[in-house]
């Protein structure tokens, strides 16, 4: 051991709320042993690093010395392959510079029209849903498919409205099923016919329908060559690279995007409305000030990060706050966890949206990650996500039904346990 950390025998009895709620086991052992935490389990050396200056350590600084190699970034490649965001360092670096153009500041202003659109549809639904008075719905449920329309939209300029149900429901059971098997050791391969397994695969399989569908939906509406602005799609559907990239290499990147695009931004957005509908003092001045909603999408990451936990494979030997973490050790960086650490911030555990006034602080706020695998998408999700708070909060009221706290399922983002609930219905 080369940190502190709990025992075997005491891990061994917290195994239960390891898997049901591991948000409060990280926090305990946080709290227990300090910023960098070894976990007692043989292979591979396991550590916890909670601190703002570890955090930039193993994300920044080490980023060279650091691999995407875990069992978390393995488990997801079984939904979406080699995409960007589980390739490898040599497989990721030239496909990064492939796609990185794709995300220019014309595109990020483009995807306003396409979040303005989905504003537009989800609001004509809203008014047919409360025309006879106010309204219970699932506003969990209606971030995820307005994200998923915006993403289709701004990245494969695709209208996926009729498959959008599908689309997410699929989703979320092949999330669910990459988080089943990360938490199972004694998991089968996929190509077992176990009915998880099965039911995985036909996730999967209903994801490649997409990609089919958003494929043909280009082929049959090309864009002109000359046009101004490329999307995604362009880019890699572009026969003239120098490397052009195979039908598999174009799968996997199509629905690493879905993925990636749409559940971490409609968590936010769930959380946003949860904290703010919990704190109706907020809701009142983002009414009254829809400017304040990027504050309050700044907040509610720190909060409720989607991505609660990026993992990192260390190939050589490196010291963090003074541990030594040896080569082949597998390190967890917890957004939570850093976004609570008392050394980057205040009153750690309030909503207080007015702390981003000056902007996020250089330490210790890393909701889309750091480094050199910093989120592709972060632009166009401040900027979609924030479009969403201040709309909706200017044109509805939307109320929590109950003062009861809503549970967190640790998935691959944080998802309400059970939706969340509000009562919606149209200012006058
Ligand atoms: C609030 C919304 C979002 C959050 C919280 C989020 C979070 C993250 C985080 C933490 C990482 C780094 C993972 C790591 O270092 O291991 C990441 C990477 C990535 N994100 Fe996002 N993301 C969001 C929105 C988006 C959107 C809208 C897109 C696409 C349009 C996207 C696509 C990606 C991709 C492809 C990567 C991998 C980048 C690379 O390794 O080069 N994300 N995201």
């Amino acid at each position: 051991m080369t940190a502190p950390g709990p025992l075997g025998g005491e891990m061994l009895k917290n195994l239960r709320n390891i898997v049901s709620d591991p948000l409060t086991y990280l926090e305990t052992v946080w709290h227990e042993h300090g910023d960098v935490v070894q976990f007692p389990v043989p292979k591979p050396a396991t550590y916890l690093v909670s601190s703002p200056a570890g955090a930039r350590e193993v994300l920044v600084n080490q980023h060279k010395e650091t691999s995407k190699k875990t069992l978390q970034y393995n488990n997801l490649s079984l939904v979406t392959g080699d995409g960007l965001l589980t390739a490898d360092t040599q497989a990721w670096r030239p496909r990064r510079r492939m796609l990185q153009p794709a995300f220019h500041q014309e595109m990020v202003a483009l995807s306003q029209t396409h979040v303005e659109f989905g504003l537009a549809k989800l609001e004509i639904h809203w008014r047919e849903l409360t025309a006879a008075g106010p309204t219970i719905i699932d506003i969990d449920q209606a971030m995820m498919s307005l994200a998923l329309e915006i993403t289709c939209g701004a990245l494969f300029g695709v209208d996926i409205e009729s498959e959008v149900d599908e689309i997410t429901a699929a989703t979320l059971t092949a999330l669910h099923g990459v988080v089943a098997r990360a938490r199972n050791p004694l998991a089968l391969p996929l190509m077992v016919p176990t009915p998880a397994n099965l039911k995985m695969k036909r996730a999967i399989k209903k994801l490649d329908k997409a990609v089919t569908l958003i494929i043909a939906a280009r082929a049959a509406n090309q864009l002109p060559l000359d046009a101004p602005i490329r999307d995604m799609l362009d880019v890699l559907l572009d026969p003239d690279l120098e490397t052009p990239l195979s039908k598999q290499q174009i799968r996997d990147e199509i629905v690493t995007f879905i993925v990636a695009g749409h559940e971490t931004v409609a968590s936010a957005l769930t959380w946003a409305w949860y904290l703010l509908v919990t704190n109706p003092s907020e809701m009142k001045k983002l009414q009254e000030h829809p400017e304040r909603a990027k504050l309050v999408l700044a907040e509610a990451l720190r909060l409720y990060p989607p991505a609660w936990v990026i993992t990192r494979r260390t190939l050589s030997e490196f010291t963090v706050e003074g541990f030594t973490i040896p080569a082949n050790s597998l390190v967890i960086v917890s957004p939570w966890l850093v976004h609570r650490n008392q050394k980057a911030w205040e009153q750690p555990l309030q909503f207080l949206p007015e702390r981003f006034e000056t902007g996020a602080p250089q330490l210790g706020y890393i909701p889309f990650g750091a480094g050199a695998r910093l989120c592709i998408g972060r632009d166009m999700a401040v900027l979609e996500g924030s479009m969403i708070l201040a709309q909706l909060a200017q044109h509805w009221n939307i109320e929590a039904i109950h003062n009861s706290q809503v549970p967190v399922d640790a998935s691959v983002t944080l998802r309400p346990v059970g939706g969340m609930p509000v009562r919606i219905s149209r200012k006058v």
